[in-house]
């Protein structure tokens, strides 16, 4: 068993793209300049746009963050939305989801000019990634796709079963997995909550990406010996023997599947760390107009 280490990763791709941002400086280009709406203060959403603004920093390029209390109304935020597609300085948009109910979170997606759609959550872009079209990928998906390749895993004529069909994670990866691309060209199965034999069907993986949301639903009798095991859940769980009263499990039980694996990524340190990576790369693209010249 090998761990897909995203620590060591994630510290190579930001240091590979504090390098480029450094010759952008040096050659007096424009700094790259990501922008992030956050509504609320709920839930894990700030935790998560404070990295991606620290990992801006650590690599160079510039970051907005802008702030709305959960009372927002959908017009303001489209606004908001507007006005950084308007301004040049600004290469790439996130909103952080999830949005409050009353508002439209497609709607808002909707209106980020797909060209600034660093997140790759506009209807086009998911359209043009199906294509096989340059496009902007989902983070997370985005950051599997650069591990199997960096640590050169095998993925054509594999079985790959992805569990959760998320818009963000799971639907997407699915796409991926299935072009004629490396990674990729796999045969995918999709599965959800309704997929009947899910233990049969896991078992029979060659690659099995768990992003379902539920700690440690993958168990060992699950896994064929030898799979490649990629665990996209990070949930808090209560454990009475942590200072902080919780901590930190994937959707895969690590302990009883590792042993079976050829690979997996550890959770905490595997695919959250690569998703920020993804995240940084794609803003570079916006900025250089790479996706859309
Ligand atoms: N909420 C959970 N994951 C993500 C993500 O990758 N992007 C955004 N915008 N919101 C999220």
């Amino acid at each position: 068993m090998q761990l897909l280490d995203g620590k060591v990763l994630s510290q190579q791709i930001k240091q590979e793209l504090a390098a480029e941002v450094a010759d952008i400086k040096a050659q007096g280009g424009k700094i790259p300049h990501l922008v992030a709406i956050l509504v609320g203060t709920a839930g894990r959403s700030e935790t998560y746009v404070a990295s991606k603004m620290k990992s801006c920093e650590e690599i160079g390029m510039k970051s907005t963050l802008i702030r709305f209390d959960d009372s927002v109304s959908e017009e303001e935020l489209i606004n908001a939305v507007r006005d950084v597609n308007a301004n040049p300085d600004m290469d790439g948009l996130i909103v952080q989801l999830p949005l409050p109910a009353h508002v439209s979170a497609d709607k808002v997606m909707e209106t980020i000019d797909p060209a600034k759609d660093v997140d790759g959550f506009h209807p086009i872009n998911i359209g043009r990634m199906a294509k096989g079209l340059p496009a902007y990928i989902s983070a997370t998906p985005q950051g599997i796709l650069e591990m199997l390749k960096r640590y050169e895993i095998e993925t054509a004529g594999k079985h790959c079963v992805v569990v959760g069909r998320s818009q963000i994670v799971g639907l997407p990866m699915s796409i991926l997995m299935q072009r004629n691309t490396n990674p990729g060209n796999c045969t995918v199965t999709l599965t959800h909550s309704r997929t009947q034999n899910l233990a049969e069907i896991c078992q029979s993986a060659d690659i099995l990406i768990a992003a379902l949301g539920r700690p440690e639903f993958i168990t060992a009798d699950m896994v064929k010996e030898g799979a490649v095991v990629i665990d996209v859940g990070l949930e808090r769980v209560p454990d009475a023997t942590k200072k902080s009263g919780f901590s930190l499990k994937g959707d895969v039980k690590f302990d009883e599947v590792a042993p079976k694996t050829s690979f997996i990524t550890p959770v905490p340190g595997g695919v959250g760390l690569m998703t920020i990576c993804s995240l940084m790369q794609n803003t570079l693209k916006a900025a250089r107009k790479e996706v859309y010249p």
